[in-house]
């Protein structure tokens, strides 16, 4: 939630920041600004919209030199879209961009006022500047300090002062940071997205830890004062990954990356046919003396813990509860050492899945992490870390993430049903092999492009679409269902198809779009009749099935026969259609594909 980046050294430092901010728009897209040194002045660009409006401006203004400044795309969270709610912000000698929320910023601007300090704008933000002007003598690490400590909340901060020309301070506490040094200066922002065309070597300023930025190096101080010297981390993957590669989309890019994110995330825990986390330095031991599994998550990472319950349960026969993250803290949830705790994330930074991880380690709970994003939080404060390697998601509507995490906990399912002996080495290597003959299926689904733009263009226009499921099929509807709203900004529900008759079905009317997902031999029957019980009341019928299935052609509009895939691996299959179907809805109704109203890619806020 908010992008934010600060550069000193460079050349031409505003050309770095807008494009380090083109790179980050997917964070939020409210409004952007920059701020940097000309002449010994901070001066600030800033407008409501895209980066692309603020490109505009920043050409408009001319070509003053800068070679320091910092920039911010905006989250909108306090105080509405607007030029002056914008960041940066500026309080006497303090500039800064702020990624985050401060909770007691109220009370903060009461203190601030009754000194006769007044803010101009909405925000949360400006009154963390005014605080750090406050508290500002000349010693600016100490007037940071001492500010943070009255801080309560969340926030990465860039900050410059007006009168430390040439210089850049970051702190953060929960919003994720990242910097680099290269011999062209200093870098930082909230992912390595905007600095990947700068380098490919980076380090995570850790929280509570002030760097200090100039030209010629950073220096990073712990919370005693004391310099840190922080690992540098590479990264795999490099500018093309996080670029559109001539697709209209990175919705759609990132659709077809799924292949080979899929095989960069399963082949190295392959090892002799068998599922193996030894590269991983995950031991079996995690798995060891564990009576139940809890995983926590938010949306999508959410939908592939669903499949993983499914999964482990059925391999394994211990019991498996999902939690959505932002629940699960407030519940009083009961842990304790025999729990395996695990948290799926992309970027690895989504406070209220943080916040559940924490909540896990204090109850003392083994604490497994699957994350896309290197070095994030959640990763750093997990006891054991599986990455899966999908390079970098830049569409809001995360696709290749849910099936690398989908991939990720089928490996679980089948290590640990190794390890405790519920199915023999045989076994899970027939499991690995038809995972590893998935991908092939994921790569034909693909080619289902022109079909499912033919059937989006024949719902586009309806108010509400449903999905219907039964087990696996259920718990990727949910996926499905989530896709379409938030990108075709169509209301959709996903519903288990046996629940239907305890309510839902007095949605269903005339032309209602149902998308029946019916791969599951099990309950193949029991979801024929369920799709009937729509039909004859008048729905649009759009069944997915294998190619397997015998259905009466008058059952539904459209049959989608998927690739030949074993039953138990169909999710990675069908969630391709169902991307597709969202992605074209939104197409066709002209809608911003990667950049959805009011969301963002990574939330950072509770
Ligand atoms: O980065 P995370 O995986 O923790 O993000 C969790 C959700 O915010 C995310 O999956 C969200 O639901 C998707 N972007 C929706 O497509």
């Amino acid at each position: 939630m908010c992008g934010i980046i600060g550069c000193v050294g460079h050349k031409n430092a505003k050309k770095t920041l807008i494009n380090g901010l083109q790179a980050l728009e997917y964070r939020g897209y409210d409004s952007a600004g920059i701020s940097y040194f000309a002449s010994n002045m901070i001066k600030t660009i800033k407008t409501v919209g895209k980066v692309s409006c603020l490109r505009e401006k920043v050409s408009a203004a001319g070509k003053e030199e800068a070679t320091c400044g910092i920039g911010h795309t905006r989250w909108a969270t306090h105080g509405g879209v607007s030029d002056t709610n914008s960041h940066p912000h500026t309080a006497g000698r303090v500039t800064l961009i702020h990624n985050g929320i401060i909770e007691n910023y109220k009370e903060l601007q009461d203190e601030l006022e009754e000194k006769g300090k007044k803010p101009i704008s909405q925000t949360d933000s400006e009154i963390a500047a005014m605080v750090i002007d406050d508290c500002y003598k000349g010693d600016p690490e100490a007037a940071i300090r001492m500010a943070v400590s009255k801080l309560e909340g969340a926030y990465g901060f860039c900050i410059m002062f007006s009168d430390i020309p040439e210089t850049i301070y970051a702190i953060r506490n929960g919003s994720p940071l990242v910097a680099a040094h290269t011999d062209k200066g200093s870098l930082v922002a909230s992912d390595m997205v905007a600095l990947v065309s700068h380098t490919k070597h980076y380090f995570v300023l850790k929280e509570g830890h002030i760097a200090k930025m100039t030209r010629d190096e950073i220096i990073v101080k712990d919370e005693t004062g004391e310099i840190y010297s922080p690992h540098i981390h590479h990264i795999g993957w490099d500018m093309a990954a996080a670029k559109k590669g001539g697709y209209d989309y990175f919705m759609m890019k990132e659709i077809h990356d799924q292949p080979t994110a899929l095989l960069n995330t399963i082949r190295p825990r392959m090892v002799d046919g068998l599922p193996d986390f030894s590269a991983d330095e995950v031991g079996d031991d995690i798995f060891e003396n564990i009576n139940r599994i809890l995983i926590t998550a938010c949306g999508t990472a959410m939908h592939a813990g669903l499949i993983g319950r499914n999964m482990i349960e059925r391999l394994c026969r211990i019991p498996v509860t999902v939690e959505i993250a932002s629940e699960f803290r407030y519940q009083d949830p009961i842990m304790d050492e025999h729990t395996l705790f695990i948290t799926i994330s992309q970027s690895g930074e989504t406070a209220d899945t943080l916040a559940a991880l924490r909540l896990a380690k204090e109850r003392g709970a083994k604490t497994l992490s699957v994350v896309n994003v290197k070095g994030s939080s959640i990763a750093r404060e997990s006891d054991y870390v599986l990455y899966t390697h999908a390079g970098p998601e830049i569409a809001v509507a995360s696709t290749k993430a849910y099936s690398v995490q989908l991939s990720v906990m089928y490996l679980i399912a089948l290590r640990l049903a190794l390890v405790i002996k519920k199915i023999t080495e045989a076994e899970a290597s027939d499991y690995m092999t038809k995972l590893m003959e998935t991908v092939d299926k994921v790569e034909e689904a693909l080619g289902y492009d022109t079909q499912l733009e033919n059937i989006a263009k024949r719902i586009a226009r309806n108010d509400d679409i449903f999905f219907l499921g039964r087990g696996l099929d259920y718990a990727l509807s949910c996926e499905g269902s989530l896709k379409l709203k938030e990108i075709s900004y169509i209301h959709s529900e996903a519903y288990a198809a046996g629940e239907l008759k305890h309510g839902t079905i007095s949605l269903i009317t005339d032309n209602v779009p149902v998308i029946a997902v019916a791969t599951q031999p099990d309950v193949f029957a029991k979801m024929i009749s369920n799709v009937q019980e729509v039909r004859s009341r008048g729905a649009k019928v759009i069944l997915v099935t294998g190619p397997d299935a015998s259905v009466d052609a008058a059952l539904c509009d459209h049959q989608v026969v998927l690739p030949d895939t074993d039953p138990l691996f169909t999710p990675f299959v069908s969630v391709v259609i169902l991307q597709y179907l969202a992605y074209y809805v939104a197409v066709e109704k002209g809608l911003n594909v990667d950049q959805p109203r009011n969301l963002a890619k990574s939330v950072t806020v509770e």
